[in-house]
């Protein structure tokens, strides 16, 4: 299993190319779905998940070209699939794969895909997912593992087709807003998605869609309007820049200290870890395709709780927990999204960092220094975190089982050696 050597104590400085959103990307993947027509992506990272949904979208029978020479060109042809189903062996390693449920019963009135089941950072159900498309009009049976989903045919004895209606989840949720809006554009009649998901992520997929004929308002509000259309056509689509990847190298600079040009970073899908930064002491310039950090010194730790977009996102508290460690004062880390999402604080106490949990808070006193340690990655934001204080540590550390990190950062070490960082890759 891989692992990463990083010998810490090194400032950071030069510039680091974003990738392509991993959290765009993989919905964007399972949006060809709805059509018998080329789609093109571009700038889609290079991601562990990425090969795990063109794996499972290939084996329903898409046919998938992808260049990653090509500035992360992805071509998909789902012309000829002929079996909607998405099986356990893939849908286990990578919970977004539930984001082919709606496509595939919008567009052939069927899917059986299996049920993700628990993660490390909590038990994350799909309930909403099922509630909102029994409301638009199918039926899905759980059984053995797997959702198995039906739209009941038409008089003709035609695939039948989803019904448009009024969609109200119980909580904010990301991938479901998704799965409603992808499997509502080509729906009867309008659907009106309440309490949507306002991730920027969402607005990307949205204006794939539209690209591809769907009619949709409101995406990037808490009420998206979708009026569905009987087909949808190919499109070119530019996967939006990783807020989360951007976010994870300011943090790492601000931990680090240096100056470090981030090109292609979008400074306005990250206002709420922007803001923070700026209140811990790192200067951070912004324009059209860039943002600049720089950091020297001991920053100022700050409290924070994770929330929905545009609040602070649970996908950046890790990594901003690892500045926390070693900056002066005490802070307070409240984690209001998932259940179980402190698996790096014990290994950040491994290297000398000072956190205490209670329950959904983590309470943390910055220390001067840390000392290099063995750790173990947990999950990929974890992993993202405890390269962070690798970074900052003195000597070694060595974190074990980064596969978590390869599942959603694109050639990570590569881009932090490029800026300075002392860190390799052991086989
Ligand atoms: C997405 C992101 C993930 C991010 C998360 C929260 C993708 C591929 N992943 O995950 O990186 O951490 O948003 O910003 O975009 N819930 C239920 N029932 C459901 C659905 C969700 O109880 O049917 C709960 C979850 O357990 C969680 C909360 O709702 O506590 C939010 O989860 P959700 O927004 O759905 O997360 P994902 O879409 O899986």
């Amino acid at each position: 299993m891989d692992k990463l050597l990083i010998r810490g104590g090194r400032r950071l400085a030069g510039t680091v190319d974003i990738s392509g959103a991993k959290n765009a990307a993989l919905p964007e993947l399972c949006a060809a779905l709805l059509t018998t027509d080329v789609v093109t992506l571009e700038n889609v990272p290079g991601l562990q998940d990425v090969t795990t949904m063109l794996k499972l979208i290939r084996n329903m029978g898409v046919q998938a070209e992808r260049a990653e020479a090509v500035g992360g060109r992805v071509t998909l042809d789902a012309s000829g699939l002929s079996s909607p189903e998405a099986p356990y062996e893939l849908v286990k390693t990578m919970r977004a794969s539930v984001l082919a449920l709606g496509p595939l019963l919008a567009r052939f009135g069927e899917a059986t895909v299996s049920l993700p089941g628990g993660c490390a950072i909590g038990s994350r159900p799909v309930d909403q997912h099922i509630k909102g498309l029994q409301a638009m009009g199918s039926e899905i049976l759980v059984e053995h593992g797997y959702m198995i989903a039906k739209v009941p045919s038409g008089p003709d004895g035609q695939p039948g087709r989803l019904k448009g209606c009024r969609i109200t989840t119980d909580m904010v949720t990301v991938t479901g807003t998704e799965n409603f809006m992808m499997a509502a554009t080509l729906a009867e009649g309008e659907t009106i998605l309440e309490n949507a998901a306002q991730e920027p992520e969402i607005g990307d997929l949205a204006e794939m869609l539209i690209k591809m004929g769907a009619q949709i308002e409101g995406h990037g509000s808490r009420r998206i309007r979708i009026q569905g259309v009987p087909r949808l056509h190919g499109c070119t689509h530019r996967v939006v820049a990783d807020r989360i990847e951007t976010g994870t190298f300011l943090c790492a600079v601000a931990a680090t200290g240096g100056d470090v040009v981030l090109r292609h970073g979008r400074a306005d899908h990250l206002d709420a870890v922007i803001d923070k930064l700026r209140e811990a002491g790192a200067v951070i310039e912004a324009g059209e395709g860039f943002i600049r950090i720089r950091a020297h010194g001991r920053l100022q730790a700050q409290s924070f709780r994770t929330t929905e977009y545009p609040g602070f996102p649970t996908d950046m508290q890790a990594q901003f927990m690892a500045l926390n460690t070693i900056a002066q004062g005490a802070s307070t880390v409240t984690e209001t999204i998932f259940e179980n999402r402190f698996m790096h604080v014990n290994e950040m106490v491994r290297l000398g960092a000072k956190i205490q949990i209670e329950g959904k808070v983590a309470v943390s006193e910055g220390v001067e220094s840390l000392s290099g340690a063995t750790v173990m990655a947990t999950d990929l934001r974890a992993s993202a975190s405890l390269v962070i204080v690798g970074l900052v540590a003195e000597g070694q550390t060595i974190i074990d089982r980064i596969y978590h990190l390869d599942r959603g950062y694109d050639q990570m070490e590569a881009k932090l050696r490029g800026i300075g960082a002392d860190i390799e890759r052991l086989r």
